[in-house]
């Protein structure tokens, strides 16, 4: 029997590669860069499955140059990237990979909450540079974050676990998100808040939302002229829920004391983006979910929902039904 077509648009890990090729013909992009779109448009033509990274856009003209794609599977819990209206309306069915990634993201996202709170890269610098000459009562100081407030905006999966990780740290935990949700608010021991109330409260922001229409530039210059001067920004979840422009300004003028971000607008933000002129900022290369672990796994959900999809049969970590 033929074995069903599949495109991959970037080299996985050996043991979800071999149980991909031994159920699909595999046709791969195994380079480090993203393939470009027109390629994956050419790669996808006769293909029943396509394999994708948050890097790939996965739009409606694509789909249409793919008449028999059954199946986009993302390696990655957010699917910003694809056209999920588009793939529905066409019977395409897309899969995405939760859960795996949500405690190594939490954590991550409390790595950088702490990091930029005792101004970690700063201290690495400060060695580095050979500035290190004596004890200073009043060098590199910080905040505390014992006893100070958490604002998570967006409660789902990973903003949960931020809490669970906050309160262990014994910080007062405040949420908001689309919906109230009461029968967590006991359980995680956290309050709820109108958007602007969190803004106005927290010393420390940190978001777990998607990105979506509405979401798109929700920390624009009003969210930060709410915000307290020693307020601090964590974003792991996508770039461009924060105006850059925005946060560049904030930060320059003291507004708020410092950000950490995981994820950019754009992305990769180029070396001389002024944002990275700014002492009070850390920028990592979108990393949150990057442990051996949460990788492998997601790597093989991702192939179980493209086997499954090529298959026709249901996703086992479905985005759509179809
Ligand atoms: C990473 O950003 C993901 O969505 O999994």
């Amino acid at each position: 029997m033929m074995k069903p077509k599949v495109f991959v648009t970037r080299h996985l890990p050996e043991a979800a590669m071999q149980k991909l090729q031994s159920a699909c013909e595999v046709e791969i992009w195994d380079e480090e860069f993203p393939p470009p779109y027109d390629l994956i448009v050419e790669k996808v033509a006769d293909k029943a499955g396509l394999l994708c990274l948050l890097t790939d856009q996965i739009d409606v003209n694509l789909m249409a140059a793919a008449p028999n794609l059954k199946v986009i599977s993302q390696v990655a819990v957010g699917f910003d990237n694809i056209d999920v209206v588009a793939a529905t309306k066409r019977g395409i069915a897309v899969g995405n990979t939760p859960g795996v990634l949500t405690d190594a993201t939490a954590d991550f996202a409390f790595t950088l909450l702490m990091a930029a709170a005792r101004r970690v890269g700063e201290a690495i610098d400060y060695v580095r540079d050979g500035k290190w000459e004596t004890w200073g009562l009043t060098l590199l100081l910080g905040q505390e974050i014992h006893a100070a407030t958490l604002g998570i905006v967006g409660l789902g999966r990973i903003g949960r676990a931020m809490a669970k990780r906050a309160r262990g740290f014994n910080m007062k935990v405040i949420y908001h998100s689309r919906s109230r949700k009461p029968e967590l608010e006991e359980m995680l021991g956290v309050e709820y808040r109108e958007l602007d109330d969190l803004l106005r409260e927290a010393d420390y922001i940190s978001l777990h939302l998607n990105l979506s229409d509405e979401t798109r530039g929700l920390f624009d210059a009003r969210a930060f002229s709410l915000m307290k001067p020693n307020a601090i920004l964590i974003n792991t979840a996508r770039g461009p829920i924060v105006d850059s422009e925005a946060l560049y300004l904030a930060l320059k003028t003291g507004q708020i004391a410092y950000a950490a971000l995981d994820v950019t607008d754009p992305e990769p933000l180029p070396v001389n983006d002024k944002l990275l002129t700014l002492p009070n900022l850390i920028v990592v290369p979108h990393i949150a979910s990057a442990t051996v672990a949460s990788r492998t796994q997601m790597s093989q959900m991702a192939v179980r929902n493209l086997i499954a999809g090529v298959h026709g049969e249901k996703l086992p970590f479905p985005v759509n039904a179809v």
